[in-house]
């Protein structure tokens, strides 16, 4: 029903018009942004949903970040997922999980073996995310909302922007 393809440069603003519609005015806002400016989303693993005639249901995009610990010169790449959005008349139909699950296989694939995100809990505990304790979002974020897949063993420290 759904065709799930890369995000495209003629997608953008289109997807754009879909967050705007499905989050909060101010979104950007969100101190998750920050860590967006000026950094390309991952290329391959940021994915648009339309349906059989073309009309955008779904989007997921998925930034670089990377965490590092204080006074460390090292850091840990992760992935940033998010945002992930489905239009409200497409909403509980299944699109949101198979989104998410395409993305993280994609992502697994492409060598990328820890995953984060901020949203609620109650969600995104279906795909495996907890809490992750150790690891800061610039503020003011929710510790509560600061969520990990995959391998976080002994990760810890603040969430910066990716940088070459
Ligand atoms: C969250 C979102 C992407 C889910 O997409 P979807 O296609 O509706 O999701 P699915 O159909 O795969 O799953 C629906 C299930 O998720 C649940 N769900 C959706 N949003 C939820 C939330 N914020 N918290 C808890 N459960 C949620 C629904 O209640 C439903 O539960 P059920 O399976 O027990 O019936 C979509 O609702 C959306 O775009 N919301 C607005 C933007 C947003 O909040 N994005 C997430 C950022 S935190």
């Amino acid at each position: 029903m759904y065709q799930l393809t890369e995000e495209s440069p003629a997608d953008h603003w289109e997807v754009e018009a879909l967050y705007d519609l499905c989050f909060a005015p101010g979104r950007e806002a969100l101190s998750s942004y920050r860590l967006r400016d000026g950094i390309p989303p991952v290329a391959g693993l940021s994915r648009v949903a339309r349906d059989a005639d073309g009309i955008l249901a779904g989007a997921i995009r998925f930034w670089p970040v990377r965490i590092r610990p204080a006074a460390a010169h090292s850091f840990a790449p992760a992935l940033l997922l998010g945002p992930v959005a489905v239009h409200p008349t497409r909403q509980g139909e299944g699109l949101g999980g198979l989104l998410m699950r395409d993305s993280l296989h994609r992502a697994e694939d492409a060598g990328w073996h820890r995953v984060m995100l901020v949203g609620d809990a109650p969600y995104y505990s279906r795909f495996g995310f907890t809490r992750l304790d150790a690891v800061r979002m610039p503020p003011p974020t929710n510790p509560e909302r600061v969520l990990g897949l995959g391998d976080w063993q002994g990760i810890e420290g603040d969430v910066q922007a990716w940088r070459d």
